[in-house]
Formats: structure tokens, C-alpha cells, sequence
């Protein structure tokens, strides 16, 4: 990762005042009750391969029902409980919230049978004053993982976000989660961001701390870029 070293004009309190102005409106846009994300892609509706045949479908966080909850919960317990060891519980708890959140938005998936398999779940959010998509869980029964639906689903989100002008996508991974961390910065071309905790230890000369997780993240513009990816060390002149 780059590490540079940025001579910046301080910004004055009304150009700040403006740029919150429009990232929030752009977040209140992705978050329009009449937006139907995957709708504005119809080729995503389908995963069809060989021996594969799956329907995908949005949902929202405060519109679950209880047997989806159940559902996610309990594979998320499958997926989940081996990366985060000693911190499952606490973690599930979390999760268990965050999963009802009005916040929440999801691309469920869908097999012949019209059983859920897996999942997306994600949110618009700002971080470090980027309005980015945020994945908050991508989640696929372990007999449907390997056969290219999460990295068609990370596919999808990568065109909602962008269509919705986010800066990046960025998502959490635990380090024990070897596969996974695999897949985004091996498979999809992620990085390991600029505020993800080993990037900030780094830079700030702290030894011997050190979290269980990463923070990952895909920019789509050079602003995005220069704040999650890039290390900077700011100066204002
Ligand atoms: C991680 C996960 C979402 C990946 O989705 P997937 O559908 O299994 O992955 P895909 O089949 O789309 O794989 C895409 C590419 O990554 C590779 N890949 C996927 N999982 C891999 C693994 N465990 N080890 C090595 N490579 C892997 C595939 O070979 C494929 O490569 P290719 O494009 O060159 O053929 C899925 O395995 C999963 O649900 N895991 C459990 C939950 C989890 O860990 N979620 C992530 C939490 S942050």
C-alpha cells in the first residue's frame, strides 16, 4: 500500500458544510422506501449454470419474517462460529441485532425449490466522510459455496453501489477466516484499507496490539482512494 505524504489547503467550514449536505443526501437517496436495488438489474435476478438454477430477491432489514430470521441466525451460527471462536457469543448478539435493523438491506438467494441459501446483507453508510455500501454479511449454505454465487453477489453490490455514487465498498473479515479473506483479496481484487486496525498500528508505530479482523475495501474514485486506500499522512497549510 502507498504511503504518502499530502500538502492540503484546510477546507473552509462552508465547503465542509456542503459536502456533508450532499453525502447525505445521497445516502437518504440509496435508502428511498421506493428503491428496489436489484430491480435496476434485471441480469441479476438469475444465476443459472450448469446443475444451478437460483432466484435472487431484495429485502429489508425491518421486514423480516420470523422464519427468515431464524434462517439467518442459524446460518450465520454455521459459518460464523469457527472464525470468531471465543467471541461468537458476544458477536451473535450483535448480529442478532443489527439483522432487524431498518438499515439493513438484503439480496436473498433463492434454489428451485424456493428455499433460501444464502445472502448479502449491506447498508449505506460514510466512513472517514466517504459515502461507501458496507457489507455487513455474505453468508452461503456450505453446499452452495465454491460455485461462484458469492462472487456474483459481490458483483451485484459492487454495480448498486457504484450506481448509487458510494466511494467504495467495505466490509469486515476476521483474520481466521483464511477463505474468505482469499476470496476478497485474491478473487475480487480488494485491499486491505488504510483504516482497517493492522494499517493504523502500522502507521501510528504501535507494536503488539492487534485486532482479530480487517477491514477490506474496493474504491471507485480517486477521492475514495486516496482516504481508504492510500495511507496519508495530512498536512494543512
Ligand atoms: C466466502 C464466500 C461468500 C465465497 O463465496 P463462494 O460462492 O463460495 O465463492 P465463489 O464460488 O464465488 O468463488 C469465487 C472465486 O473465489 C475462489 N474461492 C472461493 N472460496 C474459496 C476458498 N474457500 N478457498 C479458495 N478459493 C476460494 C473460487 O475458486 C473462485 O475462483 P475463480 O473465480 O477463479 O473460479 C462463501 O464461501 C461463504 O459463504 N463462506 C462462509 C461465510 C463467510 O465466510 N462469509 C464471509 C464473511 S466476511
Amino acid at each position: 500500500m502507498e504511503e504518502k505524504v499530502i500538502m492540503a489547503t484546510k477546507p473552509t467550514r462552508s465547503q465542509i458544510m456542503q459536502r456533508k449536505k450532499r453525502i447525505d443526501q445521497l445516502i437518504r437517496s440509496a435508502y428511498s422506501p421506493d428503491k428496489d436495488h436489484l430491480s435496476e438489474f434485471p441480469h441479476f435476478r438469475h444465476y443459472n449454470t450448469p446443475g444451478l438454477s437460483l432466484v435472487l430477491e431484495s429485502g429489508r432489514g425491518d421486514k423480516l419474517s420470523s422464519n427468515l430470521k431464524q434462517y439467518i441466525q442459524k446460518l450465520l451460527k454455521v459459518n460464523m462460529e469457527g472464525p470468531y471462536g471465543a467471541e461468537w457469543p458476544a458477536e451473535e448478539k450483535v448480529k442478532r441485532r443489527e439483522m432487524s435493523s431498518s438499515e439493513a438491506l438484503y439480496i436473498f438467494v433463492r434454489n428451485v425449490e424456493e428455499s433460501v441459501i444464502g445472502f448479502v446483507q449491506y447498508r449505506f453508510t460514510i466512513e472517514e466522510e466517504i459515502p461507501v455500501l458496507y457489507v455487513y454479511e455474505l453468508q452461503l449454505e456450505p453446499t452452495y459455496q465454491g460455485k461462484g454465487v458469492g462472487k456474483f453477489l459481490m458483483q451485484l453490490v459492487e454495480l448498486i453501489a457504484c450506481k448509487n455514487c458510494m466511494g467504495a465498498v467495505v466490509l469486515t473479515v476476521q483474520k481466521r477466516n483464511s477463505s474468505a479473506i482469499n476470496f476478497y483479496l485474491n478473487k475480487l481484487r480488494y485491499n486491505i484499507s488504510a483504516i482497517s486496525p493492522s494499517k493504523v498500528y502500522q502507521l501510528i508505530g504501535v507494536i503488539g496490539q492487534e485486532k482479530s479482523y480487517e477491514i477490506l475495501c474496493k474504491t471507485f474514485d480517486h477521492e475514495a482512494k486516496a482516504v481508504l486506500e492510500v495511507i496519508c499522512l495530512l498536512y494543512f497549510i
